[in-house]
């Protein structure tokens, strides 16, 4: 049967609007008491930017993209995605109201033509006080290899790649379009050999399907690339309505750096950044280091600091979100840079998600509200 895939836009969201104005700088004046870093309701600042830019996928991994709710789905036509110009724009805003990361995410970012043209701009941006900001993308690896150098030319510092497994079959039944491991690993050796290293891997664990695939992975890893890949163990999660979330197939990640320890002894690693997603622990011989991401188990709300723009211009306060905050009419209704400004702030302000720290919580709500699905809203 097909499930529904509840996308949460609103309905003026296809229609054509007129393009955006021209970007104007942005008067210190204008800032009035709104001095960066913003914070939320809950005290937190703003720092991570986490820009969709393109809800299409060429993999249909079951946790993301479930095939039988996926294939034959109407993906956004491009009129309403935002352009290059509009996300450049919106980004130079946030990174003035003092966000400090920004990464790219789909979809598959890559499918996005030419994105590379628009890693160019947001390469060039510079904090208030002069200095660069981190500009990564997450990537299922498929186009990584041809797509690389180019990204790294474009001004692109560091990729993330998507690997669930290290042996094709099991790898080709995750991403459930048949596409070979080897392509992907290419694409690795490909990102380290034009220096996008050290190159993170996330590797989703669903018990019961890949999680004999962590000692492989892992293995190989740090055999063959020690401290220029970090693998990342990310616990399965709820996020959308479409993936079937069971609690029963999420491997707690204590019980994957149980095993992990067995066969290569861990020692911890203090956080590099505030709000970091990952625990970090380095192995005892010196090969390298792995996360884990356990927001299932272990949830990092309190130190939450990112804002995710979907494809279409909505704003996401946490990945769990419902409704989203339109920025694009704003954009395409002449809007100036300040009251861009003005209406982020709003909604940073307005934030007060933790849902990972409420799930299973019998007094909130959260758990029967809508959800966004993955692939719209990115990773
Ligand atoms: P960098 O530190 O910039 O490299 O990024 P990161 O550690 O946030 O890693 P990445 O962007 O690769 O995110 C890794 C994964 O963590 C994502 O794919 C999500 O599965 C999960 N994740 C990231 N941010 C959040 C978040 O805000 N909430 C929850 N629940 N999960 C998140
Ligand atoms: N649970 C955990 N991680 C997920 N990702 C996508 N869906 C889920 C989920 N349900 C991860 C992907 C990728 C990143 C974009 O998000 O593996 O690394
Ligand atoms: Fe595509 Fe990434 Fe979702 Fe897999 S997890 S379907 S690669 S967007
Ligand atoms: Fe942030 Fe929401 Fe994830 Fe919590 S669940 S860490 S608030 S995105």
């Amino acid at each position: 049967m097909k499930r529904k895939v509840i996308l949460l836009r609103d309905a003026s969201s296809h229609q054509v609007e007129p393009p955006a104005a021209a970007p104007s700088p942005l008067p210190a004046a204008s800032w009035g008491a709104h001095t960066p870093p913003l914070v939320d309701g809950l005290g937190r600042p703003l720092r991570d930017l986490r820009i969709s830019v393109t809800d299409r996928c060429n993999f249909r991994c079951s946790y993301c993209m479930p095939k039988e709710v996926f294939d034959g789905h109407q993906f956004l036509p491009h009129a309403s995605l935002l352009s290059f110009e509009e996300i450049a724009r919106t980004a130079r805003v946030f990174v003035q109201l003092g966000v400090r990361k920004l990464r790219l995410t789909g979809g598959e970012p890559l499918l996005r033509r030419q994105v590379e043209q628009l890693i160019e701009p947001l390469a060039a941006l510079q904090t208030p006080d002069g200095r660069p900001v981190d500009i990564a993308l997450t990537t299922n690896g498929s186009v990584l290899a041809r797509k690389a150098a180019a990204l790294k030319s474009a001004g692109l510092r560091r990729v993330t790649v998507s690997l669930d497994a290290l042996d094709d079959a099991v790898f080709q039944r995750m991403n459930d379009v048949g596409f070979p491991v080897a392509e992907v690993l290419d694409g690795i050796d490909t990102a380290l050999a034009v220096g996008l290293g050290p190159v993170k891997v996330n590797m989703v664990v669903k018990r019961g399907t890949n999680d004999q695939e962590i000692l492989p992975l892992a293995g190989h890893l740090r055999d063959r690339y020690g401290d220029q890949i970090r693998l990342r163990f990310i616990e399965y999660m709820d996020v959308g309505a479409t993936n079937g979330w069971r609690m029963d197939e999420v491997l707690p990640s204590t019980e994957v750096r149980t095993l992990i320890q067995s066969r290569w002894p861990l020692v911890p690693l203090e956080a590099e950044t505030r709000g970091e997603t990952a625990e970090r622990w380095r192995y005892a011989d010196g090969r390298g280091e792995v996360g884990f991401i356990s927001s299932v188990t272990r949830a990092f709300c309190r130190g939450c600091n990112r804002i995710r723009l979907s494809t279409e211009g909505r704003l996401y306060t946490c990945l769990f979100g419902s409704q989203g905050h339109d920025l694009r009419g704003l954009l395409r209704s002449g809007a100036d840079d300040a009251q861009l400004a003005e209406r982020i702030h709003q909604v940073w302000q307005g934030r007060t998600d933790r849902y990972s720290e409420l799930r299973g919580s019998t007094e909130a709500s959260v758990a029967t509200q809508p959800r966004i699905e993955m692939h719209y809203i990115g990773g």
